[in-house]
């Protein structure tokens, strides 16, 4: 239980990847704010974190809107944990992509990840010692035709990863990020489709799609005390599809 004592925030812990790191976490015994828009998958998860002995509450934000923002962070209150997960992935081509979803992806990825940051990272500065992990995507640190808006978010958010971990590394706040690859979640399969999903595993060279258990342990290892030399990096967990030379 290397995380007693410790309160983490989970942002789209309601569903896939973001579940699995509030499981995680609270398994290791952080106390879990778990949040998201939907407060039934919400409160879904904290009663599963107690099933399993764990404690957790649920914090209903929607990270588009700053001024959910604001209430989430004050709701929040001071946090060692913060893990930013929560993202929005319509793709299109960029000849078809319209304005509107092209302002979603970058107020939930890009915008509403700065914004919270900022306001909870004040206090772990203060206190000399918190970790933030940002879950970014392979699509960020690779050329992928129909993900070119979602990926500049991602990358973004990779480099503001890169600046946080130098603004913040005297302050004893670690940053980091965990870039996943193709990882079987149910909105993923649902937008992809499950054959089509499939299909990309195997070209992956690992063969196969990730877990969100796979990724969640990613990310609960880089929040962790275990990885505490380590910021500013981003952590590919994609079954080697980042190391393959002709995708
Ligand atoms: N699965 C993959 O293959 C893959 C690959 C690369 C990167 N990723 C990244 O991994 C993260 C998790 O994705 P996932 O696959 O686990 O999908 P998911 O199950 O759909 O999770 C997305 C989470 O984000 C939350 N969310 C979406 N829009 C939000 C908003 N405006 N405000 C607050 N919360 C919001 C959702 O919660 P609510 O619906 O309750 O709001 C949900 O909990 C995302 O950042 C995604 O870009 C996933």
């Amino acid at each position: 239980m290397q995380l007693r004592n410790k309160t983490a925030l989970v942002t789209g812990g309601t569903s896939g990847i973001g579940r699995e790191a509030a499981l995680l976490l609270a398994a290791e015994g952080a106390f879990v704010i778990v949040s998201g828009r939907s407060a039934a998958k919400g409160w879904a998860v904290v009663a599963d974190i107690e099933a399993a002995g764990g404690r957790a509450m649920f914090v209903p934000a929607d990270l588009s809107d700053l001024d959910s923002v604001s209430r989430l962070a004050e709701t929040a209150g001071e946090v060692d944990i913060l893990v930013n997960n929560a993202g929005a992935f319509p793709f299109a081509p960029t000849v078809e992509q319209d304005v509107a979803t092209f302002t979603t992806l970058v107020d939930t990825n890009l915008r509403g990840t700065y914004f919270l940051t900022a306001a909870l990272v004040r206090a772990m500065a203060a206190k000399g010692s918190g970790s933030v992990v940002n879950v970014t995507s392979v699509a960020g640190l690779s050329g992928m035709a129909v993900a070119s808006a979602y990926g500049a978010t991602k990358a973004a958010v990779d480099s503001l990863t890169r600046a946080w971990a130098v603004e913040f590394a005297s302050s004893g706040v670690r940053v980091n990020a965990v870039a996943p690859g193709h990882i079987r979640t149910d909105n993923v399969v649902a937008m992809i489709g499950e054959d089509s999903f499939d299909e990309l595993g195997k070209k992956v060279p690992m063969r196969r799609l990730g877990t969100p258990r796979e990724a969640a342990e990613a990310i609960v290892f880089l929040a962790s005390p275990k990885a505490g030399y380590i910021t500013g990096v981003t952590l590919p967990a994609d079954g080697g599809f980042m190391a393959l030379g002709d995708r």
